[in-house]
């Protein structure tokens, strides 16, 4: 059984060694540059850090090929020189015998660049993926400008304000219209129930003192 599964892995090895070669067709050279990039703060390149490496770019290749399951496996790495540097090549999650095109692995690569180098603390100069351009667009460039941004909101709450101050004189001029209808129609009334008793004091106000001062009669008795 041990044996059998040894066989398998030496085949599986031999087989990537088969499908990774320098100047592979569909491969691509990785040249990194930690030591100029961060200088003090250069990390060492060793096992995880490639690792780190296949598995991001196992990532660019499922954000590329929405659905398809890309693994670490896919990402075959070969001629690693210390000074770092090496060539990978993916294969496909379908078939392990072949390989994705150059034209795709560049698209992905190119599609995820800013995760891939932020994932190495490298930028395009210090991260080369030889034979794929820089990407053009830097990944912080906001369309607008900040103060454009500013300036919108400024200009949003000074329009809102005057807007809110329009609807505000308007519905006070309806209402103050409104109140002087009512006024007149209250003063119409009056003069009706002046003219039908000969005292003003039939309005209702009049009505309530009158039952009132009866009370307070009352009380005294
Ligand atoms: C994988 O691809 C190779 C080469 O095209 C082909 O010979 C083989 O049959 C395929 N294997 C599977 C499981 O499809």
């Amino acid at each position: 059984m041990l044996e059998k599964v040894l066989l398998l892995l030496c085949l599986s090895s031999a087989l990537a060694q088969e499908l990774c070669v320098p100047d592979a067709s569909d491969g691509y050279k990785v040249r990194l540059s930690i030591k100029s990039a961060l200088g003090d703060n250069a990390y060492v390149w060793n096992e995880n850090e490639m690792f780190l490496f296949r598995s991001i770019l196992a990532f660019a290749m499922r954000s590329h090929f929405t659905g398809q399951h890309f693994d670490i496996s896919n990402i075959i790495v070969c001629d690693e020189t210390p000074r770092v540097s090496f060539w990978f090549v993916v294969t496909s999650p379908t078939n392990s015998s072949v390989l994705i095109e150059k034209g795709e692995v560049e698209l992905a690569v190119r599609q995820s660049r800013f995760r891939i180098n932020s994932a190495f603390l490298l930028t395009d100069q210090t991260l080369e993926f030889l034979g794929i351009p820089p990407t053009l667009a830097t990944p912080f460039n906001p369309d607008t400008p900040p103060w454009l941004i500013v300036f919108g909101v400024v200009i949003g709450a000074v329009g809102a304000g005057i807007i809110a101050l329009l609807v505000s004189s308007v519905v006070q001029k309806k209402r103050k219209k409104n109140e002087k209808t009512e006024e007149d129609a209250v003063y119409e009334e009056a003069q009706v129930n002046t003219m039908e008793n000969g005292t003003v004091h039939e309005s209702r106000n009049g009505v309530y003192n009158i039952s009132f001062s009866d009370d307070e009669r009352l009380t005294h008795m």
